[in-house]
C-alpha cells in the first residue's frame, strides 16, 4: 500500500538532540522539529539565549540544557538528562560551531587577517569546537545509539566544506583586505569525510550518518554583501532560513532510510559552477 507524504516524512515522537540550538539554524530547525511532533533535547553554551528562544514551549516535548561540546562532563550531563527524560536519542544533529559572520553588527576582526598571519590560538579554538567538540559529542551519543541498535546522525557542513571561499565576495577594490577566516574552511572541511567515516563504521549497528551543507542565510547582512552574493550565486540570492527545513526533515525521517555517508548541498547552485 502506498504511503502519504506525511507518513514518509514522519518525525513524530523521534527524540532529537540538537547542539548549538540557540543560534540561527538551531532555533529555526528546533521550531520546525517541534511543530512536527519531535521530542527535543536542545543544548547550547549560551543557556540564557536558549531559554529566551524557547520559553513557553511544552516542557513535556523539550529539554533545554547548558552544553559545551568541548567539555565531556557537560556532554555527559546532557546525554544522561536526555536518557532520563525520554529514554533514548534517535537523532543527533551536530550543529554547534564557531563561524565568523558578515552581518551588519558582526565582529569581522579575523576577516581582516590573511592566512599567513592567522593567529594560531584562534585556529585552535575553532578546532576545539568544530572538530574535537563535534567528535566528543558524537562519541557520547553514538554509545547510546549502539546500545539501542539504531540511530541517525546529521552533521552541519557548509559549502566551505567543499569549495574555497570566493575572495571577490568579501574583498572590495579600494577597501581594506577582507576574507572568510581560514579557521572556518579548515575545520568545516572535516565534516564530509567524518560523515562518511561514521556512516561506514556504524552501518552494521543500524546507525546512519549524513550531512547537510547550507549556504548564505540572509540575516541582517549589509546591502553591499547581498549584492555581491547575488552576482556570484546561480539562483541570484541569499537563502531564507526556512529553505533548509525540508532537507532536515528528509534526513531525519525514514524518507532517507537508504541514504548514508552523503553530504546534501542546499546552496542555490553555489558549488555547481
Ligand atoms: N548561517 C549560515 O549561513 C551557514 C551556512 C553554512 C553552514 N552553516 C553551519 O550551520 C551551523 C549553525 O550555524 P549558525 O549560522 O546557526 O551559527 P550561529 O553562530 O548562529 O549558532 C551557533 C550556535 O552554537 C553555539 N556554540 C558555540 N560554541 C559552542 C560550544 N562549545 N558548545 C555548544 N554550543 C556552542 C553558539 O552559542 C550558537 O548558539 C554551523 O555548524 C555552521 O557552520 C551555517
Amino acid at each position: 500500500m502506498s504511503r502519504t507524504s506525511s507518513e514518509i516524512f514522519d518525525i513524530n515522537n523521534k527524540v532529537i538532540c540538537l547542539t548549538g540550538a540557540a543560534g540561527l539554524i538551531g532555533t529555526t530547525i528546533a521550531n520546525t522539529l517541534y511543530a512536527n511532533g519531535a521530542k527535543l533535547v536542545l543544548g547550547d553554551v549560551n543557556l540564557e539565549k536558549l531559554k529566551k528562544q524557547f520559553s513557553g514551549f511544552d516542557i513535556n516535548q523539550m529539554l533545554l540544557m547548558p552544553l559545551d561540546i568541548t567539555n565531556q562532563s557537560s556532554i555527559a550531563e546532557l546525554v544522561n538528562a536526555a536518557k532520563q527524560k525520554f529514554g533514548r536519542i534517535d537523532v543527533l544533529i551536530n550543529n554547534a560551531a564557531i563561524d565568523a559572520k558578515f552581518e551588519k553588527d558582526s565582529n569581522t576582526e579575523l576577516a581582516s587577517v590573511d592566512f599567513a598571519d592567522f593567529p594560531l590560538d584562534k585556529l585552535q579554538h575553532s578546532i576545539d569546537v568544530n572538530i574535537t567538540g563535534t567528535i566528543k559529542m558524537t562519541q557520547a551519543v553514538v554509545k547510546l545509539m549502539i546500545a539501542q541498535k539504531s540511530g541517525n546522525i546529521v552533521n552541519l557542513a557548509s559549502t566551505y566544506s567543499l569549495v574555497a571561499a570566493n575572495p571577490g565576495l568579501y574583498f572590495n577594490e579600494g577597501e581594506s583586505f577582507k576574507n572568510k577566516p581560514m579557521d572556518y574552511l579548515v575545520t568545516k572541511s572535516f565534516i564530509p569525510n567524518f560523515t562518511r567515516y561514521l556512516a561506514t563504521h556504524y552501518a552494521k549497528d543500524g546507525i546512519r550518518c549524513n550531512a547537510i551543507a547550507p549556504h548564505a542565510i540572509d540575516n541582517n547582512h549589509p546591502e553591499s554583501f547581498k549584492n555581491k552574493l547575488k552576482q556570484f550565486s546561480p539562483l541570484g540570492r541569499m537563502s531564507d532560513r526556512s529553505e533548509f527545513e525540508g532537507a532536515f526533515i528528509y534526513l531525519i525521517s525514514d524518507a532517507s532510510s537508504y541514504m548514508t555517508g552523503h553530504t546534501m548541498v542546499v546552496d542555490g547552485g553555489w558549488t555547481a559552477w
